[in-house]
């Protein structure tokens, strides 16, 4: 590319994202695409069912409808485009929102003081550890929202799972970190033969029995309350932790992988799934934001390669480590004992 070809335009776009990134997340919170769920609705309609002002009522959906998240008919009427219908709408069971909710309600303020997080390496988000669970889930509302946004990220990531790992070779299962239990209730779904549960803050307890029973798994799975740093972790022929070691520092995740190593059985695996960044550092940007996201949220998490997964997993006695690309954002390393 020539000097004369080059233009500011992506860095333009790359800097006002966060407009466009904002009017989503807000449509979300507002439960825009919940409202549209039944039918279309005029630009009137909708402006009162999610109970916004008409200053901005007109420019917020036709930007909605700029993004390919509604669409616009000749009369003036809003409508979802498939894509949100499945997945953003409320009452939908592939709503992935939960996660949305809580990045709107918890994560975009503190983004805010991204650099005052570089300058200092301290979060911004208020916690105190290094991770803010127990303050999270004091707020009943808060606790029911991040666990069912959890099982929005977690379900495609365990379907997957479900199909490429040995399960027949293994009885027992425990999800490590497993909120409502989404992980073990799709692999339990899947395969008869397997038994197990999950270990979560005994917070977690009751949305997990609910969502267990939901699904008619409560002979096979269990909760196990429990804090993984205080408390040993149940016995099992697969241990998961998904999403789990990116909140802790690096003696914290070691501490957590020796936990997992111990408590699995002779011939056991060890599977981590993470949004893994590149072994060379270099092209997957939703790592490094991810990696942004826990210096700016906790006290010492952070995000890692596959390849650094792989050495703390040797480092405590894994053998046999492979990484697996599970679905378009997320790996896993699966480590035999
Ligand atoms: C980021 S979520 C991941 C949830 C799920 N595995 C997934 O992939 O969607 C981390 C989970 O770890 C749990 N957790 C955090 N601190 C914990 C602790 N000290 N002991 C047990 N579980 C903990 C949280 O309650 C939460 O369910």
């Amino acid at each position: 590319m020539s000097a004369s070809d080059l233009t500011p335009d992506r860095l333009v776009r790359l800097g006002f994202g966060f407009r466009e990134s904002k009017t989503l997340l807000s449509a979300v919170e507002l439960g825009v695409f919940t409202a549209l769920g039944e039918g279309a609705l005029d630009l009137d309609d909708l402006r009162q069912r999610v109970g916004i002002h008409s200053r901005g009522a007109r420019d917020f959906f036709d930007a909605l409808v700029s993004l390919d998240l509604l669409t616009r008919d000749n009369k003036g009427c809003y409508a979802n485009t498939p894509m949100c219908a499945q997945y953003l709408d409320r009452t939908k069971p592939d709503y992935v929102g939960g996660e949305l909710e809580f990045a709107n309600a918890r994560q975009f303020g503190p983004w805010g003081k991204l650099t005052e997080a570089l300058r200092t390496g301290a979060p911004q988000s208020g916690a105190r550890g290094t991770a803010n669970y127990a303050a999270y889930y004091s707020d009943r509302q808060v606790l029911e929202n991040v666990a069912r946004g959890m099982s929005g990220g977690t379900r495609p990531v365990a379907d997957r799972l479900a199909e490429c790992f040995p399960w027949r070779d293994h009885n027992t299962l425990i999800d490590i970190g497993t909120a409502q239990g989404c992980l073990p209730v799709r692999i339990a779904s899947a395969h008869a033969h397997i038994t197990g549960g999950g270990f979560d803050l005994p917070p977690l307890r009751d949305l997990f029995e609910t969502y267990v029973g939901q699904h008619g798994l409560s002979d096979r799975l269990r909760f196990f309350a429990g804090d993984f740093f205080a408390d040993p972790l149940p016995p099992a022929d697969v241990i998961v932790m998904g999403r789990v070691l990116h909140n802790w520092n690096l003696s914290e995740k070691i501490a957590l992988l020796r936990k997992a190593y111990d408590a699995l059985s002779e011939g056991g695996a060890l599977i981590v799934y993470e949004r893994l960044i590149d072994d060379e550092r270099r092209t997957n940007t939703a790592g490094f934001t991810a990696s942004l996201n826990m210096l700016v949220m906790t006290g010492g998490g952070f995000d890692f390669s596959g390849a650094d997964c792989k050495a703390w997993m040797k480092e405590v006695g894994f053998q046999r480590i492979e990484t697996t690309p599970l679905t378009a954002v997320q790996s896993m390393i699966v480590g035999r004992k």
